[in-house]
């Protein structure tokens, strides 16, 4: 079992990870919290999965629980469903104490704190992450929002679960494809954070992928203390925090410009990693390596890196639109080496163009 302390004052917290958490929850959750009336919500998928153990850990540490189970995806990340989710709340006669308790992939844990943030002015949340994705990003920070239809995640605000749970063993039900797109987001902590991890992944990859649990809870926990650290350097994003977004900015324009559709997420940011690369090449600000070594384990995870087919022009264009656009600059986390990005915002256009152009 490993434990970080997310330190933000009195909005602290716990993460645990381990493998097999969850046939104990109860009794960890009520370490946090006294018992009390609660709301498990969980997505169709999960449900049959996890669903049950959860619930019945919860009941018999005398919580008042009830499960709800939504239709969940994406595109259901939605004020919408929001609402959908405050009528359980209500029906439950959950009041101000009352506690929400997100199981789930980064779609749920999103919306779930987003109600929690709202129902009430904000009620107690607790975190328990089944994807990758989840595990080492989604559920740390305290980001909770849900989309429109002008943009993603553009309704939400900043709100800290009071723990975070992490079973390694719910990796195990995840699609392949659920797994690597996770690994982008922890390679992400390798490059902006620390070489040694970097070197890990890199050299642990196999075991990582067979889902080996000691591999998995390393990575895991490697990723949420990278994680945790930024967050207590600018919780609410005003400076350093924004290396998190290492690979996103130019990720994210991707994936708007072709409608969410044709880009996995993990498959945008890959993509997003090397042309920021090629930029602080460009600049002289990292060499050929670090390029190329990102490559070689992206194409270890299965990605295939294809060209964009956009026009270079159309991704600036999407670029100059994005919600961390600053006065009209155009702001990137630029790697030096494995192992340290830069933030920098004097990236001349024409580098830009230059490098999608390649
Ligand atoms: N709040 C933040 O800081 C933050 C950071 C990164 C991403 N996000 C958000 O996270 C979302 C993506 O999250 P995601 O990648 O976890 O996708 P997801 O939540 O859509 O989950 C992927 C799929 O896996 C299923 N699933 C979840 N756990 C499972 C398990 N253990 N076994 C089998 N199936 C399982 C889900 O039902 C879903 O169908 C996006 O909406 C994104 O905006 C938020
Ligand atoms: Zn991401």
């Amino acid at each position: 079992m490993k434990e970080i302390f997310v330190d933000l004052g009195k909005d602290s917290y716990n993460i645990t990870i381990d493998k097999g958490i969850l046939n104990n929850i109860g009794t960890l959750i009520s370490k946090v919290i006294t018992p009390r009336k609660a709301i498990i919500v969980t997505d169709k998928i999960v449900e049959p999965h996890y669903g049950k153990i959860v619930l019945d850990s919860l009941s018999e540490c005398k919580f008042d629980v009830k499960l709800v189970s939504l239709a969940l995806g994406e595109e259901q990340k939605t004020l919408a469903k929001a609402e959908e989710l405050y009528g359980h709340l209500f029906d439950h006669e959950m009041d101000r104490k009352s506690l929400i308790v997100a199981l789930g992939g980064g779609v749920l844990g999103d919306l779930a704190g987003f109600v929690a943030a709202t129902f009430m002015r904000g009620i107690p949340f607790v975190q328990i992450p089944t994807t990758l994705l989840a595990q080492v990003d989604s559920s740390i920070g305290g980001k909770v929002a849900v989309n429109h239809p002008r943009g993603k995640n553009m309704i939400g605000c900043f709100y800290q679960p009071k723990a975070v749970f992490i079973d390694t063993d719910t990796l195990q039900t995840l699609p392949k494809e659920e797994i690597t797109a996770g690994m982008v987001e922890v390679m992400k902590y390798g490059m902006i954070k620390e070489a040694a991890f970097f070197e890990y992944i890199d050299k642990h990859l196999t075991k990582i992928l067979e889902l080996d649990s000691d591999a998995l809870e390393e990575i895991i926990y490697n990723s949420c203390k990278t994680k945790a650290h930024v967050v207590e350097l600018d919780e609410t994003e005003q400076g350093i925090r924004a290396i998190l977004n290492y690979g996103h900015t130019i990720g994210h324009a991707l994936e708007a410009l072709t409608s969410y559709k044709k880009y996995r997420h993990g498959d945008a940011v890959a993509m997003g990693m090397i042309y920021v690369s090629k930029i602080a090449r460009a600049m002289n600000l990292a060499d050929e390596t670090v390029i190329k070594r990102q490559e070689s384990l992206f194409l270890k995870l299965g990605l295939s890196l294809k060209d964009t087919e956009l026009d270079p022009h159309d991704i600036v264009s999407k670029l100059y639109q994005d919600k961390k656009t600053i006065a009209g600059k155009l702001r990137f986390v630029l790697p030096t080496r494995i192992g340290n990005v830069i933030i920098n915002d004097s990236v001349s256009e024409q580098t830009i163009l230059n490098v999608l152009a390649e």
